[in-house]
């Protein structure tokens, strides 16, 4: 029934050969410190989803929230975060498309989306769908890989690359990986139902030679301060944007029942009855089993 393709990490190790033994604590700090300035800490009664949640490295920055939705496409990433971060009623696992989110509207308050847009071929039905979750008024920090780098300007300038990092248009430097101009993303966003409100530049010093030069201390700390130029303008490798979700925020000071939706009719509510969660619409089930619910539909 979908023919979008998925950027597949089932099975995949990523969390430990990218970030644990791949030499990536340099972009790892600059990103928790991009996600804390961003971020505001949230409240006992908000939730917050996090979109391509992978194996949970940032979830624990989230701080206050009283519930955590992680989605990911892959279960086997899912598993990994479980087992980092157990169960409890704080944290939700949900295998799922992002295309495709089995949850009613304005469910949370806040989302996130680190290293993931970036896998996306159809990036503006993706922040539809995230816009279609989130109440007015929420906060959404999105993540972005920028083709205008600086590397890549340069490389351009000097004829070693034959795309051009200012045009608008995403380039798919490997499969299911694409590059995004910033003022591209901002006119997405904003088609989406966001605001976006500040951006900031990260990751300025992703060269293999600085990274070996200088400790990783001195070049976080930089990276810290020239991420306050991100609103002027954006020519580091990722791009951090904090969007705010347009319309006028409803009062609420407890939480209310959180309701899924099925991803394949669009029915809501379905009943949380784990191991099986049946659509009485459409007669599809959804497995719930082992603490993760998987409403993947392909
Ligand atoms: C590069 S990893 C990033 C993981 C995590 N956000 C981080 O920064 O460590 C991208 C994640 O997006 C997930 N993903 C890709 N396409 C997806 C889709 N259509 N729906 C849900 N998850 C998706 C992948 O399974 C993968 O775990
Ligand atoms: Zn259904």
């Amino acid at each position: 029934m979908n023919s979008i393709p998925v950027c597949n990490y089932e099975g995949s190790d990523y969390q430990q050969s990218f970030w644990e033994r791949g030499g990536r604590a340099y972009e790892d700090g600059c990103e928790r410190i991009a996600l804390r300035r961003l971020l505001p800490v949230g409240q006992e009664h908000e939730r917050l989803l996090e979109l391509g949640a992978g194996a949970g490295r940032n979830t624990l920055r989230y701080v206050g929230y009283g519930e955590i939705t992680l989605v990911d496409y892959s279960r086997t990433q899912l598993e990994q975060a479980r087992q980092r971060l157990g169960d409890g009623r704080r944290f939700r696992y949900v295998a799922a498309d992002i295309y495709y989110l089995p949850f009613a509207p304005a469910q949370f308050h806040a989302a996130t989306m680190i290293r993931t847009l970036h896998h996306m071929v159809e990036p503006r039905l993706a922040l539809d769908q995230v816009r279609r979750v989130l109440r007015p008024g929420a906060i959404f920090i999105l993540e972005y890989a920028n083709k205008q780098n600086l590397k890549a300007v340069l490389r351009y300038l000097l004829r070693r690359q034959s795309w051009s990092p200012f045009s608008p248009e995403p380039v798919e430097f490997a499969p299911l990986n694409f590059d995004f101009h910033p003022a591209t993303v901002r006119t997405w966003l904003q088609a989406s139902g966001f605001a976006v409100e500040r951006q900031l530049t990260v990751s300025h010093f992703r060269v293999g030679l600085f990274k070996r030069l200088f400790p990783q201390g001195w070049l976080v700390a930089l990276d810290s301060v020239a991420q306050l130029t991100g609103d002027l303008w954006q020519l580091s490798p990722s791009v951090f944007a904090r969007c705010r979700a347009v319309g006028t925020p409803s009062a609420e000071s407890s939480a209310e029942p959180f309701v899924f939706r099925c991803p394949a009719c669009g029915h809501a509510p379905l009943e949380d009855t784990p191991p099986r969660i049946l659509c009485p619409e459409c007669r599809r089930e959804y497995p719930a089993e082992d603490g993760i619910y998987d409403f993947r539909i392909r």
